[in-house]
């Protein structure tokens, strides 16, 4: 007799050879259109489930976990950050966790390079110029940046990503300064000549650049709050690819407004996805620049991603321990 497969719901639309082999492997449930689940869809989801696939859109919090079914075992992730789920309240009904960790690191980390090379040389209101035909040719002092090289990087959270992002910095010349609630082991410091600052107040009071590289958990909400926020220098800019509530945004945004701090890169947004108008407005200044949460989005990255999925379920489901379970321990 032939085992039943799984049913597994995906929450959207994932690339093509994922939904392939999805639909070989699991009795799968996709989504065609990509439309974002309406709270009673996703309610409808873990009653039925045996896995759920979400992803970060999807708020899988404890009042939607309370009307779980009692096939819903697994809830593989696709993506790395789990703060969309309520791991604590998932773990207590006996039910396992996974994301995909690994594969997006380098995307992640070369957007976290391209954003800081777009606030600190203009490239974004730069490529408006021409489609605007608003040049009129070239002049020594006419849309200046700001250097890089040899400019201090303060990484705040040195795990995968922010080391990724450190090896790119080096390479720009820049000095690579980190925070981390653990000091990284000596030959990564040694590697990445990196300097460690077990105060981040400290750290950000004398950094150039600040890039926001840690997991979104309660120890991290506005891990970047008013009062840190001033302690940064006037000419400082600021990074985040990592999750907007990091960062306390209506602090950031007055600061950027009164011209505190110099400027922001942001791809991520603390109440995405919708962005204040104060946001859009210093964006509209060239103030901030500002992208639709792309840091990993790779046609690599996302199959990647969705091959994570599938082992995790797999192996799952063939009743071994998945690769990447989320364990409390990581919250
Ligand atoms: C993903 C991300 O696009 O994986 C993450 O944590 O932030 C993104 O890069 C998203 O989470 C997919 O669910």
């Amino acid at each position: 007799m032939t085992k039943k497969k799984p049913l597994v719901v995906v929450t959207r639309k994932l690339p093509d050879v994922v939904e392939t082999r999805m639909r070989e492997l699991f009795d799968a449930r996709l989504n065609v259109t990509d439309a974002p689940m309406s709270p009673a869809e996703l309610v409808e989801a873990v009653r039925t489930a045996d896995v759920l696939v979400p992803t970060v859109t999807d708020k899988i919090d404890a009042p939607l976990l309370a009307q779980a079914g009692e096939n819903l075992r697994l809830i593989a992730n696709f993506g790395n950050g789990v703060d969309n789920i309520d791991v604590q309240t998932a773990l207590s009904r006996g039910i396992t966790v996974t994301n995909t960790p690994g594969v997006l690191t380098e995307d992640t980390a070369d957007m976290t390079m391209a954003l800081i090379l777009a606030v600190a040389r203009r490239i974004a209101e730069g490529a408006r110029v021409i489609p605007d035909e608003t040049w009129n040719g070239w002049s020594p002092t006419w849309m200046l940046g700001h250097r890089i090289t040899g400019k201090r990087l303060g990484i705040v959270g040195m795990g995968r990503i922010g080391q990724a992002l450190a090896r790119r910095a080096k390479a720009f010349g820049l000095q690579v300064h980190y925070h981390n609630r653990r000091r990284v082991a000596a030959a990564i410091e040694e590697a990445l000549e990196a300097t460690y600052w077990d105060s981040l107040d400290q750290m950000l009071a004398r950094m150039d650049v600040v890039s926001v590289n840690c997991p979104h958990t309660p120890a991290t909400y506005h891990l970047l709050s008013a009062r840190r926020l001033k302690l940064l220098k006037r000419d400082a800019i600021v990074v985040n690819t990592a999750r907007g509530e990091i960062i306390d945004e209506n602090a950031l945004t007055r600061m950027l407004e009164a011209g505190e701090i110099a400027g922001a890169g942001l791809d991520v947004f603390e109440h995405e996805p919708a962005i204040s108008p104060r946001t859009l407005k210093l964006a509209r200044q060239h103030k901030v620049v500002v992208l639709p949460h792309m840091g990993s989005a790779t046609i690599e990255g996302r199959v990647d991603m969705g091959e994570k999925v599938i082992v995790n379920i797999k192996t799952f489901m063939d009743g071994h321990r998945p690769p990447d379970r989320v364990l409390p321990a990581m919250l």
